[in-house]
């Protein structure tokens, strides 16, 4: 059987690439985009195949939406879904400059939201199904030998503590939660607006994340990889 994603925030960067990876791979994807944005690139995904793609919206911030999107997905069910809404957070990235509503942005968006929208989410998988976050390297506690980056890296240090408690919370039904580093890419965000050059374009990162989502999904474990399959420390 055709096997489904939802991916959530899709119309441009990784998400955009992850659902052409997946829809390309023979799966039906449903891609997110915030109210109002360009979905044209999206929707092309799908052309050879119309029924296996839908469109639908939410913002990742706001309670407020939860409801009719939950209702816009109706009866779908999915074997994954991929939380990959984000963003960078103020440029200076320091708590000391940082303000008290930059600070609650990131987290906002790149935490509580995503983990709240997930937590509403968990109806819609099938049994053995599978959660994934986009995560990054800066999450982990381990790796961060050289400081600096502190609102981006509590963000996901957080979203990864926060996905392990949803993972705990429903061991018994064999959920899996994988938290994900897509290598550093060159989308908006990894090349700050065309500012930096990044290590790796789009196609490897996503053809690795997809192969690494198809490799461990419904394997009933807590994973923190990145998109070669190389196991990161917390
Ligand atoms: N690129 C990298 O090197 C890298 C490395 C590690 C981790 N990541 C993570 O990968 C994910 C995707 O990043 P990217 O590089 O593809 O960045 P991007 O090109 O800037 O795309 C960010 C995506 O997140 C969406 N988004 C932002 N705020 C949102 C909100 N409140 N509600 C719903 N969607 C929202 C954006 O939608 P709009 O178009 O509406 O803004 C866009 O679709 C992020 O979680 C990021 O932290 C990226």
């Amino acid at each position: 059987m055709t096997k489904a994603i939802l991916i959530v925030a899709a119309e441009r960067g990784l998400g955009l690439g992850l659902a052409k990876q997946f829809f390309d791979r023979g799966w039906t994807v449903v891609g997110t985009s915030r109210s109002g944005a360009d979905t044209d690139e999206l929707r092309r995904v799908g052309e050879a195949d119309p029924d296996r793609l839908a469109i639908t919206n939410v913002d990742v911030t706001s309670a407020d939406q939860i409801p009719s999107f939950l209702e816009s997905l109706g009866d779908r069910r999915f074997d994954v879904i991929f939380m990959n809404a984000g963003i960078w957070g103020a440029p200076h990235q320091s708590v000391l400059e940082a303000t008290d509503e930059e600070f609650a942005e990131i987290m906002l968006t790149n935490t509580f939201g995503p983990v709240r929208l997930a937590r509403r989410l968990l109806g819609t998988l099938v049994p053995d199904g599978t959660l994934a976050f986009m995560s990054s390297h800066r999450g982990s506690i381990t790796i961060n030998l050289e400081g600096g980056l502190e609102l981006y890296r509590a963000s996901k240090v957080a979203t990864n503590m926060l996905a392990r408690g949803i993972y705990a919370e429903n061991r018994k039904s064999n959920l899996t939660v994988l938290c994900i580093h897509p290598g550093w890419v060159s989308t908006a965000m990894g090349t700050l607006n065309g500012t930096v050059n990044a290590e790796i374009e789009l196609e490897p990162s996503v053809r690795g994340i997809a192969d690494v989502v198809e490799i461990h999904m419904s394997s009933g474990e807590n994973l923190y990889l990145d998109y070669r399959d190389e196991r990161l420390d917390w």
